[in-house]
């Protein structure tokens, strides 16, 4: 019996160590001037969301999510130092119940200015490698550098918002917590809310429960029906796809014959790219209106009028997907109903309301 204890002691020490020391590796020490001990972290998504179906939630290397990250990023996301006359924050224009997008057409900025184009919400971000409408931010670390100095949105500098954080009380021991540095820079600050976003995952709605769940009851009728022209007559899932509901690609879905906002175009500068936008996730799409890029739609029955039959045939550099809409799906009233009626299956009330990403203050 004692040496079966013995044992088992054994066993127990050896996997303590490993486990410890496999911990140690996945974190990068951050700064010379101090001990990166933050714990590690992973973000749990329901069963039906198995690895194999989505993949593992991808990170930079110099960033692995941990919970003094994840907590820093959120008072950072929710706070108006970073603003230049310290009344705004990211929360400003990402509401939560709006999926962390915004009701209006267009955000106004700390200045009253407002941009033209509509803010986009955060959710399962996480798995997306380029970010705005037009893609020109490579990283939600590298996103998030833009709203601060933007002169629209909260129109501050890095160095103005350091030193503010930095002599604030209550961030120098957060910081110091999550990255080992008392010292606060820009690159920490945008760190930790990209730790932030990562963690808000949005899995759980009447959709998943039907489709990856096999709750055949998560759907009434007409929703079954809206699925099925959904990933049938209406081919919405070439584009929408996944469990992201989200390629996520640059597409242009015939919305103009010409265009005011180039998207893609702006960054590579290939005329073959302009009017291509982010194909954006559908997930709580019935909490995210108004749509598109510039918000021209304010209801979800106007966006199926537009791919049943206001597809710009002439629009150029229409994706080839959208040939199937040239000319018109000719849906019924019933069938755009029910199709609308599936968009709002996608809705997760527990996100919306997930007390672990509303302001902590
Ligand atoms: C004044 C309103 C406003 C503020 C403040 C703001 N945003 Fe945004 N956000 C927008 C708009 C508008 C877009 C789309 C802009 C574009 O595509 O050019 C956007 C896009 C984004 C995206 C891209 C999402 C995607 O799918 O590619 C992320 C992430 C984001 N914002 C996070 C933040 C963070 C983090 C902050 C705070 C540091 C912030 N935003 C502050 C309005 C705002
Ligand atoms: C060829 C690819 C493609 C297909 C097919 C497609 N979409 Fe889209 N969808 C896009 C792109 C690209 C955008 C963003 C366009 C923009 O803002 O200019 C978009 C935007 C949307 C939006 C607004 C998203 C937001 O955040 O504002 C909704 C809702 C939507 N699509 C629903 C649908 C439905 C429903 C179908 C099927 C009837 C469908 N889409 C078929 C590419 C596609």
């Amino acid at each position: 019996m004692k040496t079966i204890n013995i044992v088992i002691s054994l066993v127990l020490i050896a996997v303590f160590v490993f486990s410890c020391s496999k911990d140690k590796d996945d974190i990068t020490p951050y700064t010379s001037s101090g001990i990166a001990n933050p714990t590690p972290t992973m973000v749990t998504v329901p069963n039906w969301i198995s690895a194999s179906i989505i993949g593992n939630m991808p990170h930079p290397q110099d960033n692995p999510l941990t919970i003094e990250g994840i907590a820093l990023g959120r008072e950072l996301f929710y706070e108006n130092k970073l603003s230049g006359d310290n009344t705004m924050s990211c929360a400003s224009c990402h509401f939560q119940e709006f999926n962390f997008s915004d009701s209006a057409q267009f955000s106004t900025g700390i200045t009253g200015n407002t941009g033209d184009r509509q803010a986009m919400a955060i959710t399962n971000l996480a798995w997306d490698d380029l970010f705005f409408w037009d893609g020109r931010a490579v990283s939600l670390e590298d996103q998030a550098l833009g709203p601060v100095v933007n002169p629209i949105e909260l129109n501050d500098t890095w160095l103005n918002v350091m030193s503010e954080l930095q002599t604030d009380a209550k961030y120098p021991p957060l910081f110091q917590k999550a990255f080992g540095t008392q010292t606060i820079d820009s690159l920490l600050v945008v760190k930790a809310i990209a730790q932030f976003e990562r963690s808000m995952v949005s899995f759980n709605s009447d959709y998943d429960k039907y489709f990856y769940g096999g709750i055949t009851t998560a759907l009434n009728a007409s929703e079954t029906n809206g699925f099925n022209l959904f990933f049938g007559a209406a081919e919405c899932i070439h584009c929408h796809s996944g469990p992201l509901l989200s390629d996520p690609s640059f597409r242009n879905n015939g919305l103009d014959a010409t265009f005011t906002d180039l998207g893609l175009g702006v960054v590579t500068g290939l005329a073959t790219d302009n009017g291509k936008f982010k194909a954006t996730s559908l997930r709580n799409i019935a909490e995210s209106a108004p749509y598109m890029h510039d918000g021209r739609f304010v209801t979800l029955e106007e966006v199926v009028d537009h791919y049943n039959s206001g597809v710009v045939a002439s629009s150029p550099n229409l994706d080839s997907e959208m040939n199937h809409f040239v000319g018109g799906l000719n849906l019924t009233t019933t069938e755009k109903a029910d199709l609308v009626a599936f968009l709002h299956t996608f809705s997760d009330a527990g996100y919306l309301s997930n007390p672990d990403f509303s302001d902590p203050n």
